[in-house]
């Protein structure tokens, strides 16, 4: 596959474990998750929103015959040269306005971003944002590919990933146990499947089904806060699992799959 017109070089820069940890969702089994949904057929794949990119460096490694890209925000490009993520592969773009052809890939995935999209705008704006985000992953699947999109889910009230408190009751909490007690009602950051799925059907997936996330996380996060004790037992639960129950508030996290 020929690199888009709009690839952008890497400039130097070391980034700190900070930086690395705010781009990089603390997900290093991610990859293997994701590698148990990959099909024989998929051969050109796009992380959207690829944060630190070590997704798809891993899945490129391990999977020689899948050409991997990924494309996140312009202030990325300082994280990935340390984190070796191949300059060839990894765009400065936007998820809104994706710098590929119609129909180029099998496979997009999109994990911690959606979330993010339209943040902090008023919730029709991030509506609109969002609307477009999907129907930009629609456009850049071929017909029959699929697109996996990775988020907290807002029908489950505890958020381990984003501090969406409004208190300081909220802040504090959040600070000692890397949990947010949220509102799992009315205009959210977050959203429920339904929400997505609504949104999905609007952009032109013809099929849209939950995912379980067993084995998705390694837990980095919220083992070192207080609520660290619960991990076992997060494990248990979200192994225990099966896909139709991340259609409900019983899932903490939504993995939808999409097809085009
Ligand atoms: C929590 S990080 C997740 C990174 C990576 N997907 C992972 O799972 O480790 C969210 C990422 O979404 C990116 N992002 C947010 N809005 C975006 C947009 N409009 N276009 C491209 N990337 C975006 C951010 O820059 C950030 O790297």
């Amino acid at each position: 596959m020929t690199p888009p017109s709009s690839t952008i070089g890497l400039i130097e820069w070391s980034p700190d474990d900070v930086y690395l940890a705010e781009q990089d969702c603390g997900t290093a089994r991610a990859e293997r998750w994701l590698a148990r949904h990959l099909r024989p057929g998929d051969r050109n794949a796009l992380d959207i929103g690829c944060g630190t990119a070590s997704i798809g460096k891993m899945i490129a490694e391990l999977y020689p015959t899948i050409d991997v890209w990924g494309i996140d925000l312009p202030g990325n490009l300082v994280g990935w040269k340390d984190a070796g993520a191949n300059p060839e592969r990894v765009l400065a773009g936007s998820a809104l306005d994706l710098p590929f052809e119609s129909g180029m890939f099998d496979l997009v995935w999109s994990f911690g971003v959606i979330e993010h999209i339209g943040e902090p705008d008023p919730p029709a704006e991030r509506e609109s944002d969002r609307l477009r985000y999907i129907s930009e992953m629609m456009r850049v699947l071929r017909p029959g590919g699929r697109a996996i999109i990775v988020a907290p889910n807002k029908s489950f009230p505890l958020d381990p990933a984003h501090d969406w408190s409004a208190t300081n009751f909220g802040h504090r909490l959040f600070e000692r146990t890397h949990l947010c007690l949220h509102a799992t009602w009315g205009p959210h950051p977050l959203m429920s499947f339904q929400e997505v799925r609504r949104m999905a059907r609007e952009a032109g997936a013809s099929k849209v089904r939950p995912l379980n996330m067993a084995n998705y996380f390694d837990f980095v996060r919220v083992g070192a806060g207080r609520a660290g004790r619960l991990v076992p037992v997060a494990r248990f639960y979200l192994n225990l699992l099966p896909d139709w129950l991340g259609a409900t508030p019983l899932a903490p996290f939504l993995a939808v799959e999409l097809t085009r």
